[in-house]
């Protein structure tokens, strides 16, 4: 007979890393796995589109939560997730990543005594305004098992007592980033679409909290036009919250950008944008899953942030931080003058992030997991 595994998502960047521990899973008739889609994201190109392109398995559970202010958005899925697991009776459950949806899967679980899974564990920005910071390290201290992407990872995890709890498993981003790029390969049109050439142009996308407050999306904007004078031609998929702040800061910013050649353009699905920084000279971002996914796609990546959780993007030398106009400036000329080739980068990403496997090590502990808690 087997038993459930539950994994609680919600939010885009965890749809792709749900997906390489699904697969995974697909060989073990021993787990029953279940999705709990807590609907912190709703719109259909921030859920609906991963869905379908990655050929996800339907949600058990959609709670339909939506946006709010923190302490709101991550009650009300605590409340509904706690009655979703109730109801479903896993044997484990398993949280991914740093978002709200991961603090209150963890927090469910854990409350209702359920052995719960940390996927992306032991990442730390040091940068207590991000929510997202505040969420690792308590999600981190709440699970009982800690699947760490890295060997910093792992060490940071050690450093808080937590070693007991972890393993090296390597990072999903890694398998859902190839499993993407070769359905893309076969699938995306968008550069055509786009009328855009290979290498001849840099993408960027923006939207954490931090980088869309009033006092500091100004400066960003104007570094990512700059970027746009400077490369010709920049695409933007926009996200639906860096579109409201925007409108809200300065309403007549994207006329002037699209005149330096910066083509602000709606969100994209999984595959069509993995295609786009796959053949982008350089990205620019403030996220935290695209630092890596440019790293594993042998394409240079400026960090519009003053600090990073995924530091050895860095030391690799394949990612700079930079947050005003003439820093990002001088990371786009040091990144469009290194001679290392991108085949170069990429082994060396693959290398770092666990070749790809990190899906099939998480699900052979789950499996271990279901073991330990069988009565
Ligand atoms: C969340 C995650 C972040 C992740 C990002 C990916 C937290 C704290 N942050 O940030 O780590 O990198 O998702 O996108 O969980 N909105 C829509 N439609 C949607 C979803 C959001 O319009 O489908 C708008 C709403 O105005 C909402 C705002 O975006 O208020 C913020 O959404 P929210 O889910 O709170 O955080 P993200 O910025 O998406």
């Amino acid at each position: 007979m087997s038993v459930r595994v539950v994994h609680v998502v919600g939010a885009r960047p965890q749809f792709p890393k749900l997906g390489a521990v699904l697969r995974a899973q697909a060989d073990d008739p021993g787990v029953e796995p279940l999705v709990v889609h807590t609907g912190q994201h709703y719109d259909p190109a921030l859920s609906d589109a991963f869905f379908d392109a990655l050929s996800l398995p339907e949600p058990a559970v959609t709670l339909g939560i939506g946006s709010g202010p923190q302490g709101a958005q991550t009650g009300r899925m605590l409340e509904a997730v706690e009655r979703a697991l109730t109801a479903l009776e896993p044997a484990v459950v398993v949280v991914y990543g740093d978002t709200n949806s991961t603090l209150a899967g963890a927090l469910a679980a854990t409350k209702l005594g359920l052995p719960c899974a940390h996927v992306e564990a032991g990442l730390r920005s040091f940068d207590r305004r991000m929510p997202e910071e505040l969420n690792r390290v308590a999600v981190d201290h709440l699970c009982d098992r800690l699947f760490a992407p890295t060997e910093g990872a792992l060490a940071r995890l050690a450093v808080e007592g937590l070693a007991e709890r972890a393993e090296l498993t390597g990072d999903v981003t890694a398998d859902a980033t190839l499993h993407a790029e070769a359905l893309a390969a076969r699938r995306s049109r968008v550069l055509s679409t786009l009328g855009l050439e290979r290498g001849a142009y840099a993408i960027a996308t923006l939207h954490r909290a931090e980088s869309t407050r009033a006092d500091a999306l100004p400066g960003l904007l104007a570094a990512l036009e700059a970027a746009a004078r400077r490369t010709g031609t920049m695409v933007w998929p926009v996200h639906p919250r860096t579109a409201a702040a925007i409108a809200a800061v300065d309403p007549g910013w994207p006329a002037r950008a699209a005149a330096a050649g910066l083509r602000t353009i709606e969100p994209l699905g999984p595959l069509d944008f993995l295609r786009l920084v796959a053949d982008a000279c350089v990205v620019l971002t403030d996220s935290g899953g695209l630092q890596k996914e440019a790293f594993l796609l042998g394409v240079p990546c400026v960090t519009l942030r003053s600090r990073t959780e995924w530091t050895e993007t860095v030391e690799a030398g394949a990612n700079r931080l930079a947050t005003d106009a003439p820093a990002v400036l001088e990371a786009i000329e040091h990144h469009l003058a290194d001679p290392r080739s991108r085949t170069l980068r990429r082994a060396l990403a693959l290398e770092l992030y666990g070749g790809g496997l990190a899906g099939r090590r998480i699900a052979d502990a789950l499996h271990r997991m279901t073991q330990d808690t069988r009565p």
